[in-house]
């Protein structure tokens, strides 16, 4: 079952802004978005930072790794300029300072567990465990049964799924995948996974059906014509994400 927003701004603000920083988070904010993902990864010394590649060069400059780098020394990085001058000086934001950020202004998070290769257990126990820990209040409020109000963990990682699961079960989980398995009832079940989220790509009406026939939600991603959004949404998927949070509005579906 799908019980989130079903239009979600892309890495935070879609093509609108640096992905994954809190200028995109702010640009998605000023198009009325209070639903984002965004990916996670953890830095050298275990520290959840927003970021989507493993390797620099891309959204930060140079070379190396964020698996081998500090925390500190990658929030100190810029990860605005290469979007546009504008964004100069934007920095790598600390995971911890992004859900603060959620909570404080009404975003609803899809944390997209994005594991280093050969970090993906650790990636999804650290993670779990820190939105657990700074969502106790509302798993432990009496209207927890609004599970809304929480995050949704999603990775294309089976195995930081499953350490999610193991460290914080009531975080709810989406198994992403790039095209539909064969196995994927038997691969939710055992994740007790709430939602399969797929590319919009390779989808077709009758895996719709089935997704959504086994009691599943399914999220798609990336979505960016307005036209093939209504077409997935009329074959009965829940939700996506979206890129052009600029021709594609939160109140859209
Ligand atoms: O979470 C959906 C989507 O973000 C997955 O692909 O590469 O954009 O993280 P990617
Ligand atoms: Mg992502």
């Amino acid at each position: 079952m799908w019980i989130y927003p079903k239009v979600v701004a892309h890495r935070g603000g879609g093509s609108l802004a640096p992905e994954n920083t809190f200028a995109a988070l702010r640009c998605g904010l000023a198009h009325r978005f209070h639903a984002v993902e965004f990916d996670v990864m953890l830095s050298g010394d275990g520290i959840p930072i927003l970021m989507h590649d493993p390797e620099f060069g891309r959204t930060v400059s140079g070379r190396g790794s964020v698996c081998t780098t500090t925390a500190k020394a990658l929030t100190l990085m810029d990860a605005g300029i290469w979007f546009g001058p504008a964004f100069a000086g934007e920095r790598v934001p600390l995971f911890e300072d992004v859900i603060n950020f959620c909570k404080k202004n009404d975003v609803w998070m899809n944390v997209e567990i994005k594991p280093a290769p050969s970090y993906e257990e650790v990636t999804g126990r650290v993670v779990a465990q820190m939105t657990q820990r700074l969502f106790s209040s509302e798993l432990a409020a009496p209207d927890r049964n609004n599970p809304a109000r929480l995050p949704l963990l999603s990775s294309f990682s089976f195995d930081a799924l499953m350490a999610a699961k193991v460290v914080a079960p009531d975080i709810a989980r989406g198994y992403l995948v790039d095209v539909i398995p064969p196995d994927w009832f038997a691969q939710l079940n055992t994740l007790e996974a709430t939602a399969l989220h797929t590319n919009q790509k390779n989808l077709t009406p009758a895996l719709v059906n089935a997704v959504k026939q086994a009691g599943f939600g399914l999220f798609c991603y990336t979505v960016n014509e307005p036209i093939r959004a209504k077409e997935i949404i009329a074959w009965g998927v829940n939700g996506f994400c979206t890129d052009r949070i600029d021709l594609i509005g939160p109140q859209f579906v």
